[in-house]
């Protein structure tokens, strides 16, 4: 074989060993080495191109013309598959399949709204009825109707936010004027009572409702009070309901609420608007009723106003109070929140900390 023939020969075959491996490769480092290989300094087509000189000049212009052309044709092979692998390259960084997911919020329930459900879920339970009224309430059904007329003490001790501009204690009159100005002042509800009225004022016996609600008081912030809070009022009016009807109903309630294992309590109170009244304590559910720092080493858990309802407040309702009676309770729904959920602090209901919600 003349030199001539053997230079074509190796050039054939060095052009289809490198287009083999060139696709073939799989990483850019690979095909890095292979252009070292195939058309680096020491590669063998430049080797081949260093022995022109031995050949004649017609001879010359065939091999170096092939020898060129098989260059350039690598050089383009090796640029694609170097475009194909860093494109294959970058989706792999775009869509990493084996990454953890990201964590969407899913919005949920506020504590207070989930309880203040499932208290209502009770009642219905019984048969009760869930009912509303306006936050923004008049004199007349806060408190007048309630059996709490002008310059009677319990007003005061309600602290009172106002919407009128004028309110009662700027007022002279007879009783029966000032009873009537009630009508037109207006206020933030202190207690979700006033749904009472409203509601016997509409529907006649039997009547079992919830009611529950925001309300409002002129509290400064601490770690047990709030301005702004919320109650769950209950109201039976029937024939023949007596107070062992309401001792059952709550010291059922309770015990659902708690714990079966709970004791209920009724310790003689004082509401303007039921008689007799009581507050209602149930056994430590943190020290099951020996004493610790949560009860005051009482034992004992203060969680609800309950009594009779007053015939005054029937009577202002036009019901007749010979032929009917009924009881009525009234429950903070943070107190019982932070009692069933061990929060120490009212305000973390109310500073809409994620941290703090996402445990419920
Ligand atoms: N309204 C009373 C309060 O806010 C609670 C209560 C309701 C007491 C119904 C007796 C009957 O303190």
């Amino acid at each position: 074989m003349s030199l001539l023939e053997e230079l074509i020969r190796s050039i054939d075959e060095i052009k289809k060993a490198a287009s083999e491996e060139i696709g073939n490769v799989a990483s850019i480092s690979d095909l890095e080495k292979l252009r070292v290989t195939y058309l680096g300094r020491k590669a063998e087509l430049n080797l081949i191109l260093r022995q022109l000189k031995e050949l004649s000049p017609e001879e010359r212009k065939i091999v170096g013309e092939k020898a060129n052309a098989v260059k350039k044709e690598l050089e383009e092979k090796i640029r694609e598959k170097e475009s194909q692998l860093s494109h294959t390259k970058e989706k792999k960084e775009i869509v990493d399949f084996s990454l953890p997911g990201k964590k969407y919020y899913v919005s949920s329930e506020h504590p207070i709204q989930k309880l203040i459900n499932e208290i209502c879920e009770f009642f219905i339970g019984l048969g009760y009825e869930v009912v509303s009224g306006p936050e923004a309430e008049i004199d007349y059904y806060n408190f007048t109707a309630l059996n709490i007329p002008p310059y009677h003490p319990a007003r005061s001790m309600h602290d009172t936010l106002y919407l009128s501009e004028s309110t009662l204690f700027e007022l002279e009159g007879t009783e029966d004027e000032l009873r009537e100005a009630t009508r037109k002042i207006a206020l933030l509800r202190t207690h979700t009572s006033p749904v009472q009225i409203r509601t016997m004022l509409r529907k006649k016996p039997p009547l079992f409702i919830v009611a529950p609600g925001r309300c409002y008081r002129r509290d400064v912030p601490d770690a047990t009070h709030s301005p702004v809070f919320h109650q769950i009022e209950g109201l039976a009016v029937a024939e023949g309901i007596s107070f062992s009807d309401l001792k059952g109903t709550l010291e059922l309630f309770l015990r659902n609420l708690f714990s079966q294992n709970a004791r209920v309590r009724f310790r003689a109170s004082y509401f303007p608007f039921t008689e007799p009244s009581a507050e209602v304590d149930v056994s430590c559910i943190i020290c099951g009723g020996d004493g610790c720092r949560v009860c005051k080493d009482t034992g004992w858990l203060e969680v609800l106003g309950a009594g009779m309802v007053h015939p005054n407040v029937l009577e202002e309702v036009g019901y007749d109070s010979e032929k009917y009676t009924g009881f009525a309770f009234g429950m903070g729904v943070e107190r019982l929140a932070m009692l069933k959920y061990g929060i120490p602090d009212i305000r973390l209901f109310f500073e809409n900390n994620l941290k703090f919600l996402e445990q419920f």
